[in-house]
């Protein structure tokens, strides 16, 4: 019996784990550790990606060398920069994902012409399984600072190992 308890326990806890790590969003590396650099193929780096509306998406690179310009598809297939929506430089530049559309992106120092440039499509999340609390809410677009995204989530796994710890004792 008690262990009974103790088990579904243990799934109640594991359930409400994966659904945080479903809601918390994605911050997209490009090119994972190799960043935002010549050489790398970024066709095949998009696909290894699924975009997902609310997702982050970074650039790491070296400034002195790169830049992140962002396009629409005639920039893209052209390399050009006349069109450009905006420009980073900082070498660590996040761009918060927040609409349903294809992004597109390339190097505006030169890189773009040797394949520095990426365009993918953010799909819109699957709706929520629960549609019984529909509330008319428009929905939040989240602010600009990353760190008030992933607050939440962070204290709810902390408060649940915190309850974990209570109830199984470690
Ligand atoms: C990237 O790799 C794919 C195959 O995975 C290939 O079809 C494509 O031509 C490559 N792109 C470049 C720019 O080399
Ligand atoms: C890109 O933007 C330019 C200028 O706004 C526009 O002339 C061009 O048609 C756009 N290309 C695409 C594919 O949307
Ligand atoms: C850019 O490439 C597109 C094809 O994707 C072409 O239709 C367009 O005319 C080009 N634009 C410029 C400014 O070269
Ligand atoms: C980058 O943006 C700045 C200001 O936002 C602009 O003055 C500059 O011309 C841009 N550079 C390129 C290459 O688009
Ligand atoms: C998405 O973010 C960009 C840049 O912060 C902003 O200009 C745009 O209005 C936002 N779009 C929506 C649908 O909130
Ligand atoms: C939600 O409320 C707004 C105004 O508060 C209204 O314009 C809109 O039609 C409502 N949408 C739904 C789905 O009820």
């Amino acid at each position: 019996m008690e262990a009974n308890k103790r088990l579904a326990w243990a799934w109640l806890l594991l359930a409400t784990l994966a659904m945080v790590h479903h809601v918390s969003a994605t911050d997209h590396i490009v090119g994972g550790n190799r960043g935002w650099n010549q050489g790398i193929n970024y066709t095949d780096w998009v696909n290894s990606q699924t975009f997902v509306l609310l997702d982050w998406i970074s650039f790491r690179y070296q400034k002195d060398q790169h830049n992140v310009v962002q396009v629409n598809q005639s920039g893209y297939d052209n390399c050009t920069l006349d069109n450009a929506f905006g420009n980073w430089s900082s070498g660590k530049d996040f761009f918060f994902l927040n609409e349903s559309k294809r992004y597109y992106y390339i190097d505006g120092r030169g890189g773009c012409y040797g394949g520095m440039k990426i365009t993918f499509l953010v799909k819109s999340p699957a709706p929520p399984p629960h549609h019984s609390v529909a509330q008319n809410t428009t929905a939040k677009s989240g602010g600009s600072d990353p760190g008030c995204e992933l607050r939440p989530v962070g204290f709810t796994v902390s408060a649940l190992l915190m309850l974990a710890g209570a109830l199984f004792g470690f």
